[in-house]
């Protein structure tokens, strides 16, 4: 039987390469549930990414080191149900594929298994080469992240520009140029110089996809929380917001309490 869902072209990995080859740049945003999911497919993102920023934004941890393969599972399967054309790619969670390439493999199986998502995303290069080969081998398509990467947060001690010295922008290439090779399907750069987002994606045939990166890279990515002002005490140089939420939500429910307690809520064309 074929459904509505069914019948709208899926953005593949293919087509975000096409997009990379033809100097189209390439839209992504995150979700975390059913109904912003919906919001961003309906608009025409082209990938979806369940961030472990849900650590923050929905559970309100201060790092993204909390959150359980279990719960970005939850996430996702609840992002996958709102989206009919976007590329869904889920964060593979802060333990569950360090160190141990065949746990890495499970994690990202599960994944796919039970949240139906499209591919999977982790953090780091060298370090981690034997659990994206071995993910990469079963067939799901893995996207790396370079620069400031969250996870590591402890070790980097703050969440300042990375990559500003020579040896670190050393290292940040060739492990993306590692990524390429080894089959990743994308990168994304997080808060680096903008001329090493460029030199990075310049010399990388598949795609970057940036988030403090500068404007030269193959796409940009954003906490959707942050670009619409859902969230209040987050003001980094790249964030761009579109939306001031917060102050508008907070004005609505602030005028919906007024009307309950004045019994103007409901009125006669609100009742039975
Ligand atoms: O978890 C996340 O939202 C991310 C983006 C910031 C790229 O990894």
């Amino acid at each position: 039987m074929s459904t509505a869902k069914n019948s709208v072209k899926r953005v593949t990995t293919s087509i975000l390469q096409d997009m990379k080859d033809n100097g189209q740049k390439i839209s992504m945003l995150t979700a975390y549930d059913y109904s912003m999911a919906r919001i961003l497919d309906d608009a025409g993102i082209e990938v979806v990414l369940v961030g472990d920023s849900a650590s923050n934004v929905m559970a309100g941890h201060e790092t993204t080191l909390p959150i359980t393969l279990d719960q970005m599972i939850y996430h996702a399967a609840s992002v996958i149900r709102g989206v009919s054309r976007a590329f869904v790619v889920v964060d593979l969670p802060f333990g569950s594929y360090q160190g141990n390439s065949r746990e890495a493999l499970q994690s990202a199986i599960r994944i796919m298994k039970e949240s139906g998502a499209h591919g999977v995303k982790l953090e780091g290069g060298e370090e981690v080469k034997e659990s994206i080969s071995r993910i990469l081998s079963a067939g799901i398509p893995v996207m790396g992240h370079l620069g400031l990467t969250p996870q590591s947060i402890y070790k980097f001690g703050t969440y300042v520009v990375r990559a500003k010295e020579v040896e670190e922008a050393a290292k940040l290439k060739s492990d993306a140029k590692l990524l390429d090779e080894l089959g990743c399907f994308g990168i994304v750069l997080e808060k680096i110089p903008a001329s090493l987002g460029k030199e990075v994606t310049d010399s990388l045939s598949i795609p970057t996809i940036g988030i403090g990166a500068g404007p030269h890279t193959s796409g940009q990515v954003l906490v959707t929380h942050d670009l619409l002002g859902i969230t209040k005490d987050f003001h980094p140089r790249f964030l761009r917001r579109y939306l001031n939420l917060y102050d508008d939500i907070k004005g609505a429910v602030g005028q919906y309490i007024k009307d309950v307690k004045s019994s103007d809520f409901p009125n006669e064309k609100e009742q039975y």
